[in-house]
């Protein structure tokens, strides 16, 4: 499966910090943050990974990532996004890379304690569809919220001013190739974006979707409060763990 990492769009919550740079550069701790996500596929096992970026500072991914040695990789892919279309105007950019196969994709300010080694390797075995991971979060009106029905997701809703579970949709994604068809097909959302949810609810009308509950802690690093967060986590951590988890390969 190839690995795909979103780091485009204007960081516009976190202005003025990114009023020159892209977000996903910015430091979380003592990395640029798009290096946790890129780690997070690596540790998955996946060794084909694009990068798609946009807006301010794209070519300094290039000078800061290089071909990605210190991953293990012997090479990244790049992909520029035009305007600020969103998640899933982003991943439309992937179409070509994919190749007619699954990807997994995961945003480029996500960063997990875990491996997610094992549900990408359930998700080899599913075969098809999609497969989305979860959190228990004290805020979901942030994210993307699902609503069950017992074990089922009758569909997440963006952002929800009542949020009907205490989870958010993590931004880490497994689709087959149909995902590409299903983008096609989407309309902008009220912010002006194609919503990677409205992927998700289009899965979860075909019934071919499964979902799971991460182990271990997760956040995003989109805003000043859960950037801040994201730093202190992966501190404290690495003071638990040693280098273990944000080793990158010399
Ligand atoms: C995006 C998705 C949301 C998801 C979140 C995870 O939100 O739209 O569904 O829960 O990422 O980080 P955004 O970062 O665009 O606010």
């Amino acid at each position: 499966m190839k690995g795909i990492v979103l780091a485009g769009g204007l960081g516009s919550r976190l202005s003025p910090l990114t009023r020159i740079t892209n977000k996903h550069l910015l430091p979380v701790y003592d990395r640029p943050m798009v290096y946790y996500p890129i780690q997070t596929l690596v540790e998955a096992g996946m060794d084909d990974i694009l990068i798609v970026t946009g807006g301010y500072s794209a070519g300094d991914f290039l000078k800061l990532l290089r071909n990605g040695a210190e991953f293990g990789l012997r090479h990244l892919n790049y992909a520029y996004q035009e305007g600020e279309g969103g998640i899933a105007d982003a991943l439309k950019l992937a179409e070509d890379f994919a190749d007619g196969g699954p990807v997994c994709v995961v945003l480029g300010d996500n960063i997990l304690e875990n491996s997610i080694a094992t549900f990408v390797k359930k998700f080899r075995h599913q075969g098809s569809g999609a497969k989305i991971l979860m959190c228990k979060v004290p805020d979901p009106q942030r994210f993307g919220v699902p609503i069950f029905d017992g074990e089922r997701i009758l569909r997440i809703e963006e952002k929800p001013q009542a949020p009907q579970s205490p989870y958010a949709v993590i931004g880490v994604y497994m689709y087959d190739n149909r995902v590409f068809d299903i983008i096609k097909t989407l309309v902008p959302s009220g912010r002006g974006e194609l919503e990677i949810t409205d992927v998700n609810n289009a899965y979860i009308q075909t019934g071919d979707i499964s979902w799971e509950v991460i182990d271990g802690w997760w956040t995003d690093a989109g805003t000043f409060d859960s950037l801040l967060n994201a730093s202190n986590l992966v501190a404290e951590l690495k003071a638990r763990s040693g280098e273990k988890k944000v080793a990158i390969v010399k």
